[in-house]
């Protein structure tokens, strides 16, 4: 029999990669490797990796250096260790990444990992390397083996509906490296949903780079929206929450609005990044939005679902921003109030339009302000926060806490809530009635079911 080999995945950036890590493992396993939590034991490194930011690029290179001396001290042991690079680095920098790091064995981009056991193979006995970045006519989903039974590692999931991106936001890498908008078929995501759900999955997290722009084929031959699709998973028996992200605010259609007001198991919870407060920002950021439209937007959610929780990406120091365009991103904060919210320097990536506009902000500029931002922020989740004490919510609980005893879930409005309680609530959502908050999180106590 042929001895299993062990392959140790380390993903960065964001869902989507974590996803594509776990289809990269599960179409590993049906070739032979069986997954490792301990790098040192791996004959396969898979480095999936991210360009968003170049200190999360600058990553790949620092762990790049130490594997190769790991696969030095493996080789003195009699070891042979292969190292795969995966991802949004792979797909920009490509046999770039080969040159500045010969230990890797295969530079593999995010549309090609259905090709990964074969391109392994192929690196193994030609002691070559392979570069393969091509963005294929065919599609990987199609090529990726279907969902295996074996038991889902929470009772959340994440499942890719839509990959790409056409909208070219100026600072952002996005389009590049996962190339123009695709959205999969309707019948394959309702079939990987009902194998999420054997799997022992209760929730499902809808991903996509613009997910509201999800258009794929329905079993009717039309192109179907993602409020239709929200619609048609909620149907699923087992299915009993559904969240989605990233949403973009241009693709916030009437439909989906609707969806939040009468879909009982869409969650009350929108990521709805708006950049930047200012309309000369927004527009040199090509977003093709204004933050009085951004507010409307909100308003209109709000309306059809009351209690949503919004969270936000906020990049500070654009090229040309000023002290008072900064302001107005801090007023629209205080505005609308977010539940949460992502918060980033901005940061020059090669290729795209505005690492070579004019204006560069200051480093030390866009620290101070986005600490400002960072302190306005704290206060509004722990505004958020306190105001959910005293209410009693269902909480999905998917592991157990640091503390004896505990274990943590998740609200409706994506709040870690910890309560006390044995390991048998794992996978069950139960009332908890919420006795305290923090910023970060919330504790209370599971109701009697
Ligand atoms: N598709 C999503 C987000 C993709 S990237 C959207 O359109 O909102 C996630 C977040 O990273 C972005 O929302 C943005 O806030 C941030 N980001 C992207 N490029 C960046 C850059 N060059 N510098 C700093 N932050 C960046
Ligand atoms: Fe990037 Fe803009 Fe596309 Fe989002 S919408 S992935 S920020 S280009
Ligand atoms: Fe990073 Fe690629 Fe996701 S650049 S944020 S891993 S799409």
């Amino acid at each position: 029999m042929r001895q299993t080999k062990k392959v140790y995945v380390k993903t960065f950036g964001c869902q989507m990669n974590v996803y594509d890590s776990e289809r990269i493992t599960e179409h590993l396993g049906a070739n032979g490797y069986a997954e490792t939590a301990t790098i040192d034991d791996a004959d396969l490194i898979v480095l999936n990796t991210c360009h968003i930011r170049e200190k999360a690029a600058d990553k790949v290179y620092s762990d790049l250096g130490r594997l190769r001396e790991l696969k030095d001290e493996r080789r003195a042991l009699g070891l042979d260790t292969m190292v795969a690079v995966a991802g949004c680095v792979a797909q920009a920098e490509g046999a770039e990444i080969v040159a500045r790091a010969p230990v890797v064995d295969l530079v593999i981009g995010p549309q090609s990992y259905h090709r990964m056991p074969e391109l392994l193979v192929r690196a193994k006995a030609e002691a070559r390397t392979f570069v393969e970045i091509a963005f294929p006519e065919d599609e990987k989903f199609a090529h990726l083996p279907a969902r295996s039974g074996v038991p889902a590692r929470s009772a959340s999931a994440f499942l890719t509906v839509q990959e790409g991106c056409d909208k070219f936001c100026t600072f952002c890498v996005v389009p590049y490296t996962r190339g123009a908008e695709y959205s999969r078929s309707v019948d394959e995501l309702v079939t990987e949903a009902e194998k999420l759900v054997a799997r022992g999955v209760r929730e499902i997290t809808l991903l996509g780079q613009n997910v509201n722009a999800f258009h794929g084929t329905g079993p009717d031959n039309q192109a179907w929206s993602l409020a239709r699709l929200i619609r048609r998973l909620a149907e699923i028996d087992g299915v009993e929450r559904l969240r989605y992200t990233t949403s973009h605010p241009r693709d916030m259609a009437d439909d989906l609005i609707k969806a939040h007001a009468e879909v009982g198991k869409l969650m009350p919870y929108l990521h709805l990044p708006f950049q930047a407060g200012s309309d000369r920002i927004l527009a040199a950021m090509n977003r093709k939005h204004t933050a009085a439209e951004y507010r409307a937007l909100v308003r209109k959610i709000r309306d059809a679902r009351p209690d949503i929780a919004l969270s936000t990406d906020i990049i500070v120091g654009f090229p040309g921003e000023t002290d008072a365009e900064f302001s107005q991103t801090l007023d629209l904060i205080s505005d609308v109030g977010f539940a949460q919210a992502y918060t980033f320097k901005y940061s020059p990536r090669p290729g795209t339009p505005a690492a070579k506009m004019d204006g560069q902000v200051p480093e030390e500029v866009k620290a101070e302000r986005l600490v400002r931002l960072q302190a306005l922020l704290e206060v509004e989740h722990a505004k958020f926060n306190a105001g959910c004490v005293g209410r009693t919510v269902p909480v999905l609980f998917e592991k157990t806490g640091r503390q004896d005893g505990q274990v943590i879930g998740r609200s409706p409005y994506l709040q870690h809530v910890a309560a006390l309680g044995d390991k048998t609530l794992i996978g069950q959502i139960r009332a908890v009635a919420i006795n305290s908050a923090s910023p970060y999180s919330l504790a209370g106590t599971v109701q009697a079911s």
